[in-house]
């Protein structure tokens, strides 16, 4: 009996300890969990991008892309272009394979993630609609955050995904197939449009000469091949448009009409000049691209400059940057050709650092066709 009482007391005791000392009993605690955490040292997160017509899974660990799987879809080649509808339901078919991928690429499995990250828009929105929803599903289902990712904001962040990294402030010319900007990237979250496109973008210029010239989607590839045996001898007009902003429209036209002409006069003249006329309209597109991206170094003072997107990819662009940069004193950057064109590499850059901001979504997130940069 005594004993008994003897152990009520003692428990009483504790208890007013516990009580007392609450507030840092839970800090200790909350320590230990970061400690653990801290020492655990790994934050992975899934990533997931099917804006258009490709189809990727990333894993990024710690800051590094551990894992990148895309699975493209030839389908559209024979129309010339994406077809939206085809787009999504190729979309439905590589989604569940593409992630098995990327997490067994990754050595992992689904427990080890800490967060989802997608592409909430601009593109397609039949394509966005299976990524989105697929990551709201994984994430309801493993109870852990969302992370709503810019596509364009992730085209620029390739430049994180390996190295060498370019420092802050730089500027980034931004070349894909809907999209042509030049960016100037203060931090990870903070970046602004100096100058865009006021029509066509610089990937729809090659994609469009392509069919002019009988070939497949995406033709940017394939006129950068077939522009190595060509020279240019073929000229087209400059457009003049104010500021940082571009025009490719001009120059789509221009090249209709001179394709036009030229096969009145010659009805073989495209297969016997086909690789001069690719290498004149390439570049024309690269000549147009850096004569702005100098600009906009010299009114921003700043030389720490990165090329992105799908048209970075263009073999001729990338040596011609390189070229300039050394000519103006430019530190340049142009990420690995599979963080170019699209990936979810880029989308898992971009997720780590909005994870690292805490910065999440809910569930009532949308995919959006149009998003505001
Ligand atoms: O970034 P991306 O993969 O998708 C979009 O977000 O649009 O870019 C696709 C564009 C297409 O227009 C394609 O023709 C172009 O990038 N592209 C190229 C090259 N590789 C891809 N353009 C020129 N030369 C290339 N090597
Ligand atoms: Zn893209």
């Amino acid at each position: 009996m005594n004993l008994l009482v003897y152990y009520f007391k003692m428990m009483h005791k504790v208890l007013l300890l516990v009580y007392r000392w609450q507030k840092y009993l839970f800090f200790f605690i909350h320590q230990l969990y970061n400690i653990i955490n801290l020492l655990k040292n790994k934050i992975s997160v899934l990533a997931i991008e099917s804006s258009c017509d490709d189809t990727s899974a990333a894993i990024i660990t710690d800051g590094v892309v551990i894992s990148n799987r895309t699975a493209t879809q030839i389908v559209h080649q024979q129309y010339g272009g994406v077809v939206p509808e085809l787009a999504s339901r190729q979309h439905l078919i590589h989604i569940i394979p593409v992630i098995d991928a990327a997490i067994k690429d990754a050595g992992m499995d689904l427990q080890n993630i800490d967060a989802i990250a997608f592409t909430r828009g601009p593109g397609l929105l039949g394509s966005l609609i299976v990524g989105v929803s697929m990551a709201k599903s994984l994430a309801l289902s493993m109870d852990i955050p969302l992370i709503a990712v810019h596509h364009m904001h992730a085209h620029v962040l390739a430049h994180f995904a390996e190295e060498p990294k370019p420092s802050f402030p730089f500027l980034c010319l931004t070349v894909s197939g809907g999209h042509t900007q030049i960016v100037k990237v203060n931090d990870y979250t903070d970046m602004k449009v100096l100058g865009s496109t006021i029509d066509d973008a610089a990937g729809e210029a090659f994609d469009k000469t392509g069919k002019m010239l009988g070939l497949d989607y995406p033709a940017g590839p394939i006129i950068d091949k077939l522009a190595k045996a060509g020279k240019p001898v073929f000229h087209f007009p400059e457009p003049q448009v104010a500021g940082l902003n571009f025009s490719f429209s001009g120059l789509k036209t221009s090249i209709l009409y001179f394709l036009q002409k030229a096969v009145a006069e010659n009805p073989n003249f495209i297969q016997e000049n086909l690789n001069d006329i690719c290498c004149s309209v390439q570049s024309s597109i690269v000549h147009i691209l850096l004569k702005k991206l100098k600009k906009a170094s010299e009114i921003t003072g700043i030389k720490e400059i990165g090329i992105a997107g799908g048209v970075s990819a263009n073999s001729y662009l990338r040596q011609s940057f390189d070229e300039e940069g050394k000519k103006h004193g430019w530190n340049t950057y142009i990420p690995a050709f599979e963080y170019c064109t699209d990936n979810a590499g880029m989308i898992a850059v971009a997720g780590y650092y909005k994870f690292l901001n805490g910065e999440f979504c809910d569930q009532n997130v949308t995919p959006l066709a149009r998003m505001e940069f």
